[in-house]
């Protein structure tokens, strides 16, 4: 893992990632394990959106096709999936794919345009608006997604957990609303505060559709479902006991003892504790606030933590990246249930290098026993 690989890059020219003396588990164990607040042999690790732009294999594949047609091609999302796999050597395969797509199966068509993201050109607004959307059997409106999982199953092994995920009610209903990527959603919260029924009639169609999708996605193979909640940070803490923490709740009770669950959202340090009411496996936080923080906000005896390396310390030289790592692995302090991550995802100027730097660091500087006398790291 030498030269950096030029921008056209085949898959046959992506550098390797160092191997880590020591290890005893599989990538696929260690995650799972994590997730479960089990022992483990390190650290897992993984990124959000470590399969987009940052990488020079992904840019390659973009251009010769267009986003959507990867994901929904089976084929391609699972090569979009394996990229970081086979040069980070993450313990985490997430499924390349995007918050959107369980609106295949709602009627509700949309695009996602290069430096803007989703777009939806009739958006909702009225009762009638709501109640046109369907709720389809998720094999058949989203199968594409199915395949993609099926087939990375077979072609990942045991080398990393096969993550599933999909947009949470909230955020897709802020996009369903609004029409478009927004700094405040106005219009979504708009309908959320002025037509309260018909927002509820919203979230609980988006709960369903979520949770259909979720389940299929699981039966298809994901080792863990992941439920993005990226625009959580809008709300207080009474907005969200009111509008949206029930049918998160819903979510994840309906997924109990399928396969463990990891909520995800930025700038929500004030709803923490309601987060994680709503029942995840794991919660994952951003970097305003240190990790050590956070899981006591989480009730560290029932949830893993997830994160939470500030997205844009990665720009910086690797002493920094490095120091910045060593703090949040030891705010862990070593307990079973962390599964270390960026706080968001990946931005597309990350030099790869760095990562594939970042996750060999993590798995080295946290690796432990796991077998004969208990080290006493558990939690209480
Ligand atoms: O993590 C991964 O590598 C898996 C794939 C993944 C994508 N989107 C691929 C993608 C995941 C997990 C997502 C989730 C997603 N999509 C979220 C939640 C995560 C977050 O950041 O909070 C959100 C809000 C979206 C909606 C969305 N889709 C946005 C805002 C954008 C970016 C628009 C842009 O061009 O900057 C997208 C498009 C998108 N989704 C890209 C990728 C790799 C870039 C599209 C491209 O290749 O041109």
């Amino acid at each position: 893992m030498s030269t950096v690989a030029p921008v056209d890059a085949d898959a046959a020219a992506v550098p390797q990632p160092p191997v880590v003396p020591g290890l005893t588990m599989t990538g696929r164990a260690r995650m799972i394990a994590a997730a479960r607040r089990e022992a483990v042999d390190a650290t897992p690790v993984w990124f959000m959106r470590q399969a987009g732009r940052c990488l020079p294999e992904y840019r390659a594949l973009r251009r010769r096709h267009d986003f959507l047609t990867v994901a929904r091609t089976p084929e391609l999302a699972a090569e979009a999936t394996l990229m970081p796999v086979d040069r980070f050597g993450v313990d985490g395969a997430v499924l390349f794919a995007d918050i959107m797509l369980p609106l295949d199966g709602m009627g509700v068509p949309f695009r996602i345009e290069p430096s803007v993201g989703p777009v939806i050109d009739a958006p909702l607004r009225t009762a009638a608006d709501v109640d046109a959307l369907t709720v389809a059997d998720a094999e058949e409106a989203t199968g594409y997604v199915m395949d993609a999982l099926r087939l990375l199953k077979g072609e990942l092994g045991e080398r990393a957990a096969l993550l599933g995920f999909s947009g949470a009610p909230f955020t897709l209903a802020c996009y369903l609303v609004e029409g478009r990527s927004s700094r405040e959603y106005p219009k979504a919260k708009a309908l959320m505060y002025g037509q309260p029924e018909v927002w509820h009639r919203l979230m609980a169609t988006l709960a369903e559709v979520v949770t259909r999708y979720l389940r299929a996605q699981i039966a298809a193979g994901a080792d863990a479902v992941q439920l993005f909640d990226s625009w959580l940070g809008l709300l207080g803490p009474r907005e969200y006991a009111a509008y949206v923490a029930p049918y998160t709740a819903r979510i994840f009770e309906s997924l109990r003892g399928s396969a463990p669950t990891i909520h995800f959202s930025t700038g929500t340090v004030s709803l923490l504790d309601q987060i994680a009411a709503t029942g995840p496996d794991v919660v994952s936080v951003d970097w305003r606030l240190p990790l050590d923080a956070a899981w006591a906000r989480i009730d560290p005896d029932a949830r893993g933590i997830q994160g939470n390396l500030d997205s844009s310390l990665v720009l910086a030289p690797w002493d920094a990246v490095e120091a910045g790592a060593r703090d949040v692995l030891e705010r862990a302090g070593g307990r079973p249930g962390h599964i270390f991550n960026l706080g968001h995802g990946i931005l597309p100027e990350t030099p790869p290098e760095t990562l594939t730097r970042l996750v060999a660091l993590v798995h080295e500087a946290s690796r432990r026993e796991t077998s004969g006398v208990d080290s006493g790291v558990r939690m209480a």
